[in-house]
């Protein structure tokens, strides 16, 4: 079985986590997220892998090569100028090995779900679709694709991004295409899978089913949903695969160094050679490679990026810390904040109370 990853978006959400790292090639639990995605896919049988690259390309294939580390075979094919989801699709049409009549997998790069792939494909082979969609159910769909279907689960419309949807029945990003119908879109140019593909398949009256599954689901395009993936991860609430250690309260990775008397927790990972000194609260956040965390500070729900510091009792509650940044000692920044990519901030320069 043949799969096409898209993973030339931008991340533009999660900036400064993707100033320097394209968002599937993040760290979620210790590893690359896409990394959790590929061996999901491998265990249901996927052999090939073929990337959609665009936005900082080089970053995958140094990280994943051919795909022996995960044992799968990958290739890759970058779009010089982002083609959207549809020209991707098309684009790395020419990677595939399949026959007109095979079904390829389809996934968005950022996406982490706990859905029966095998189950889809079966459903996909049994109503000779066009194209099978996996669907899931979310309390406000309007920053998805709200995809109503028939009493027979075949699709009937598809409407991205609806201010008021029809259904709270939304497109979770994967897909499987009879191969064919991938060579059908149009070449060399950019087309939206979303709002002119599967439209325009279902004007023409082709066969699109729609595999519905609540298992877990999350699109990783905020931060806040960037660390609650990596957390449930940790804790096993989703399994992976790709897990490169047992779940628990804590994954720490090799050559990190957390004090006896600090406190790492809630699903927290800790990334390669980072340090947390005596005193430190870490509450399921993402502390990636290289990160030194000083005496005292308490980082809550938050991502500090590879090589940041943070100060002695310092306190990050919902934040995200771009690479290499140094927040000096006792600053206290509100929730929701971004500091930026090598970013300085002096001692005590922000706070949010006058009691310190
Ligand atoms: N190669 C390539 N080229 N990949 C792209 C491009 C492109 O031009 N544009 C987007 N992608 C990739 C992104 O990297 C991501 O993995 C995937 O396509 C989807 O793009 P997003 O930008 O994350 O879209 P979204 O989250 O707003 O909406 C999509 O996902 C929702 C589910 O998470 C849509 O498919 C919605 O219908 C869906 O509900
Ligand atoms: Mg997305």
């Amino acid at each position: 079985m043949e799969a096409i990853l898209l993973v030339g978006g931008m991340g533009t959400r999660l900036r400064p986590l993707t100033v320097n790292t394209p968002k599937p090639m993040l760290p979620v639990a210790g590893v690359p997220f896409i990394a959790h995605q590929l061996a999901q896919a491998r265990a249901a049988g996927v052999t090939h892998v073929v990337l959609a690259t665009s936005y900082r390309a080089e970053v995958f294939e140094a990280w994943l090569g051919h795909g022996d580390r995960l044992g799968l075979e990958v290739d890759y094919v970058t779009e010089e100028e982002p083609l959207g989801t549809g020209g991707a699709i098309r684009n790395a049409s020419s990677g595939l090995r399949a026959d007109a009549d095979e079904p390829v997998l389809i996934f968005n790069g950022d996406v982490l779900s706990g859905h029966d792939i095998g189950a889809q494909l079966r459903l996909h082979a049994e109503h000779g679709a066009d194209v099978t969609l996996y669907l899931t159910e979310v309390a406000d769909a309007r920053a998805f694709g709200c995809v109503p279907l028939d009493d027979h689960g075949r699709v009937t419309a598809f409407l991205e991004k609806m201010p008021e949807p029809v259904t709270n029945r939304i497109n979770a990003g994967c897909y499987v295409f009879r191969r064919s119908v991938i060579d059908r879109i149009p070449e060399g140019k950019v087309v939206s899978v979303e709002r002119e593909t599967f439209p325009g398949l279902l004007a023409d009256g082709a066969p699109v089913m729609g595999y519905v599954d609540t298992a877990y689901w999350l699109d990783l395009g905020t931060p806040e949903a960037f660390v609650q993936g990596s957390r449930d991860l940790v804790t096993g609430a989703l399994a992976s695969p790709a897990l490169p250690g047992p779940t628990g309260e804590r994954l720490i990775l090799d050559g990190a160094s957390v004090h006896e008397t600090a406190r790492v927790f809630g699903g927290s990972a800790v990334g390669r050679d980072a340090m947390i000194e005596a005193g430190a609260v870490v509450d399921g956040s993402v502390i990636q490679d290289g990160v030194q965390i000083r005496d005292s500070a308490r980082i809550v729900g938050s991502v500090v990026c590879a090589g940041a510091v943070i100060g002695p009792r310092t306190r990050l509650d919902g934040c995200v810390v771009g690479d290499g940044a140094q927040i000096g000692a006792d600053v206290e920044l509100a929730p929701g904040s971004r500091v930026w990519t090598n970013a300085v901030l002096a001692d005590r320069a922000v706070r949010l109370t006058s009691d310190l």
